[in-house]
């Protein structure tokens, strides 16, 4: 493999030192990066309010870092608005796109004081009935959907999101109904898109739709912006893309005496390349057709591989030579699913040796369990040359929580 894009802040050398430090597996993330790709967005979209979706990662320090920078986040359960709060954000700096809301949710965003985007006419009629005279925001699918994986198309005729430009009518007859108004418009077409054309095919409706809205506050198009894992892909033209929607916005603010804030909730384009998965290798083991190098991470770590068939970047440390050979990377889950890389071309490592893991900070941590009673890793950060651990690793107390059962012992 060439350089690594993490070498400039993970070198072999750093990589080894943290991992005597802290233990593996570990989570690494870095400022310096972070911060990096926040200044791109506010660059590419000047004006527009960029609302983090931190369902991608929302590591308390993380989510600091990322209000540090002036954006606000998109959030989907009522623990998200909690701990969005929590880490400082004021709450005209926060949204909320949670899907198939219960009573419960619902209630918790409005005494939050949150704007919410509902995406049903159950929702909507719920809320209306619970909260009189609310404003409120639709998050619509306008048929326009994309993205990495079928599981990550979030608009579209098979997308369980939104509502479909049928239901306008009786959703603000509901609306009415309940004395609410509709301020806001919202939708969110997928993950991991890197065809800017896509992005403007589904902004084009929705700025369309928008004028059904009279009283129309927030127009919000969502995230969804890609990072490049594999090598021979290339980054999105983020700043192309930013003047071509920024035009659009500005053009569609001339001809309206309202004045509209226009959103976007970038999740991974934040944190994906500023993360990455120190795992340490453990095992060994040819059989007549594979290679397997056996690591102390997996599924449950670093769900994507097994989830979307994800193609994450893998570094080996030390870099041994000998010839390469196609090698899977695999877990300790007992799952013939959980493997973190396939058939990738490594000279044979020695157990004990370190794999990086690349572009790991975005749904990553966020999707981990405890799965075959495992602890999730603890995560670090860097910034300055200095490293934080901003998640302790947990051990058989934090997983169990059973007292009754420690009581026994
Ligand atoms: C409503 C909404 N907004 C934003 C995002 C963030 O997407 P991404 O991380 O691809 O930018 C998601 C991801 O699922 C989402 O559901």
């Amino acid at each position: 493999m060439n350089t690594p894009p993490w070498h400039s802040w993970l070198g072999p050398r750093r990589a080894r030192r943290l991992s005597e430090r802290f233990g593996t597996p570990l989570y690494v993330y870095s400022a310096p990066v972070l911060r990096n790709r926040c200044r791109a967005l506010l660059r590419a979209f000047p004006g527009v309010g960029l609302r983090y979706a931190m369902k991608a990662n929302s590591n308390p320090s993380l989510l600091r870092m990322v209000r540090s920078m002036g954006l606000g986040v998109d959030t989907v359960s009522p623990w998200e608005v909690q701990l969005a709060l929590e880490c400082g954000f004021r709450k005209a700096d926060l949204i909320y796109s949670g899907n198939n809301p219960s009573d419960d949710d619902l209630r918790a965003v409005h005494r939050a004081g949150v704007l919410i985007n509902l995406d049903s006419l159950s929702s909507l009629h719920r809320y209306g009935r619970m909260f009189r005279g609310s404003r409120v925001s639709l998050r619509v699918n306008l048929e326009v959907g994309g993205g990495h994986h079928p599981h990550v198309i979030t608009s579209g005729p098979d997308s369980k999101f939104g509502l479909a430009p049928e239901d306008l009518p009786e959703a603000k007859s509901i609306a009415a109904r309940h004395g609410m108004r509709i301020v806001g418009l919202h939708q969110h077409i997928g993950s991991g898109i890197f065809d800017p054309q896509l992005f403007l095919d589904a902004l084009d409706p929705l700025l369309a739709f928008s004028e059904a809205l009279p009283d129309l506050e927030v127009l919000d198009a969502g995230g969804g912006f890609g990072v490049p894992y594999r090598p021979e892909e290339s980054p999105l033209d983020l700043a192309g893309l930013g003047s071509r929607v920024t035009t659009r916005f500005r053009a569609m603010q001339k001809g309206r005496k309202k004045p509209l804030q226009f959103l976007l909730e970038p999740g991974r384009y934040v944190v994906a390349e500023a993360g990455a998965l120190l795992t340490q290798v453990t095992t060994l083991k040819r059989t007549r057709d594979r290679v397997f190098i056996g690591v102390d991470s997996g599924m449950h770590h670093l769900i994507r591989p097994a989830l979307y068939q994800s193609y994450h970047p893998v570094s080996m440390v030390p870099e041994r030579d000998g010839a390469a050979l196609r090698s899977f990377i695999v877990g300790p889950i007992c799952e013939s699913g959980d493997v973190l890389a396939e058939e990738r071309m490594i000279p044979m490592p020695e157990e004990g040796d370190l794999a990086i893991v690349g572009n790991a900070g975005a749904y990553g941590f966020a999707m981990a369990s405890h799965y075959n009673l495992r602890a999730r890793p603890a995560e670090v950060l860097i910034d300055n040359g200095k490293v934080t651990v901003i998640r302790a690793r947990e051990n058989y107390r934090d997983v169990i929580r059973r007292r009754d059962l420690r009581a026994k012992r």
